[in-house]
């Protein structure tokens, strides 16, 4: 029988990660899943519990903190033997203008969005460099890496760099069989973005497909990137979009 892969996804008690979780779950991965609310995160490991087909595991904290970032591989170490499958995706947004944003607010969106990627994958990949199977790690970028998007200088760059990073640890881990990818969603209905009451219907209009993705249409790429399927995919980013990223302001608009 196949052995069942281990994950641990970040940032899913709610939205793109809890779909990422529950995808990985389904197909019967063993998940440790973290958010940085205590009850997000036990109400997504009891809702998750019902469809599993192997074992969910709750682990709350912030998810760039080295010490979180080491407990949840001692718990996936200690409960499971192993690491197979990891997803950093949790991700903060502090919205503002170029000219008057703060030095804390671009500190704390790079602390979650890129010290907390770098780290986890650091951890994980010190793992995984033992397994002769390595292991698959996935980071979740944005549009807004390549794109412009106003109010948004500071989180662009830190999703441009996470982009960077997948690209720049080829060298260093695909000698281990570790592959390294991210996935960059555009205009994605979540809790995060729809508290706007338009934003549906915004970017119905604007996306050439004709609507915002769902939580789903980010975690079925975000899957296929994890899974054996992409197993020659490396250092790659994949934009899920509706094709948003595709066009460019058209003087028949
Ligand atoms: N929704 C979109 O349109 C969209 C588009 C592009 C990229 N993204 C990216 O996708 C990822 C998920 O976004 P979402 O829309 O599902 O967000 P969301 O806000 O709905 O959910 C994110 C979850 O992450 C948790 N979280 C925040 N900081 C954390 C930390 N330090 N440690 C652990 N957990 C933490 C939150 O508590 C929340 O439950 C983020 O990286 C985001 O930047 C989202």
């Amino acid at each position: 029988m196949k052995q069942a892969k281990v994950a641990i996804v970040t940032g899913a008690g709610q939205g793109i990660g809890l779909e990422i979780a529950r995808s990985l779950c389904v197909a019967g991965s063993h998940v440790i899943l973290n958010d940085l609310e205590q009850s997000l995160t036990e109400e997504a490991v009891s809702s998750l519990s019902q469809e599993a087909k192997g074992r969910v595991i709750g682990c709350s904290g912030d998810s760039a903190k080295p010490e979180l970032i080491q407990e949840m591989m001692d718990l996936a170490i200690r409960e499971f033997g192993t690491v197979d499958q990891v997803v950093a995706n949790a991700g903060i947004t502090l919205f503002g203008s170029f000219l008057d944003y703060s030095m804390e607010d671009f500190q704390e969106v790079m602390r979650v969005n890129q010290l907390g990627t770098f780290l986890l994958t650091q951890a994980a990949a010190r793992i995984m460099k033992s397994q002769p199977k390595g292991g698959s790690i996935l980071f979740t970028s944005s549009v807004t890496g390549h794109q412009s998007h106003e109010n948004l200088a500071a989180y662009a760059m830190s999703k441009a760099a996470v982009e960077m990073l997948a690209k720049n640890l080829v060298l260093e881990l695909a000698p281990f069989g570790i592959r390294i990818n991210a996935i960059a969603p555009g205009a994605t209905l979540t809790e995060r973005t729809t508290s706007d009451p338009d934003y549906a219907a915004t970017w119905s209009r604007l996306t050439p497909l004709g609507k915002a993705a769902e939580a789903k249409d980010i975690a079925e790429a975000a899957y296929f990137l994890l899974s054996d399927a992409a197993r020659h995919i490396t250092g790659q980013t994949l934009i899920v979009d509706g094709g948003w990223t595709a066009i460019s302001p058209s003087p028949y608009d």
